[in-house]
């Protein structure tokens, strides 16, 4: 893959650069091999640290849950596929967990340098970052974590869930969702952005077709997934 090194990493909201990546189950193309499903896309500082193995562990312990959410998970670091596949072995025969998401073999960091996942040049060490990817294809969410401090796979999943409630229903969630301080599990309507719609907020909260603390901070109740919900 040829680099510009004047191409900024995407950001949220933009589309995900199409890819094609060397992973340990094949040839992928991102984001096209996973049009119409989620899919988040993690990387680790290097394969055979314990950290990351912690994290590996946790992934897949968890990977039902995120495909239950239509979302699939890859991997990647600068390691070769060879490291990769030695590492996975490992973890399955150590832990008895195993490792069956494709994880990138990007040796030249050509993958983790487009998606500025590399700390600054010379570093030939991915940060820990996740990137969750919608099915239309566009990046939704980036997290970037040091090497000493492992990702949350709870709150990943949280992440996910909330993401997929607000596309659902047109809201936004609130801090610790679905169990904030001052509206619980409900969400926030998108304020009002005009004069006029101010004031229908306020007529419509007044009949009680949702709840309005004032007319740019309204909330409602939405149909909450539950993980036992296979529906
Ligand atoms: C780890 O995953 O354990 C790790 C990776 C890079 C630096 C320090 C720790």
């Amino acid at each position: 893959m040829k680099q510009d090194h004047n191409v900024f990493p995407p950001f949220i909201g933009d589309r995900m650069p199409r890819l094609e990546v060397h992973t340990t189950l094949g040839k992928r193309i991102l984001p096209d091999d996973y049009e119409g499903r989620w899919f988040m896309l993690f990387s680790h500082p290097g394969d055979f640290t314990p950290v990351c193995t912690t994290e590996f562990v946790s992934f897949a312990k968890n990977q039902a849950a995120f495909q239950q959410m239509n979302c699939e998970l890859v991997g990647l670091s600068i390691d070769t596929v060879y490291a990769h596949m030695k590492w996975i072995e490992w973890i399955q025969t150590e832990l008895g967990v195993s490792i069956t998401f494709p994880i990138i073999a990007d040796e030249l960091g050509n993958v983790s340098r487009r998606l500025g996942m590399l700390p600054r040049e010379g570093v030939k060490r991915t940060v820990r970052s996740v990137f969750f990817v919608d099915p239309n294809g566009y990046i939704r969410l980036i997290l970037t974590y040091p090497d000493e401090l492992g990702r949350n796979t709870s709150e990943l999943l949280r992440a996910l869930k909330g993401l997929q409630a607000a596309d659902a229903h047109g809201v936004a969630m609130p801090a610790n969702w679905p169990n904030n301080e001052i509206i619980g599990d409900q969400a926030i309507i998108p304020p009002a952005n005009t004069v006029m719609k101010a004031r229908e907020r306020l007529e419509a909260a007044q009949a009680q077709e949702f709840s309005c603390f004032d007319w740019w901070f309204c909330y409602k109740d939405i149909p909450v997934r539950k993980e036992t919900d296979n529906s």
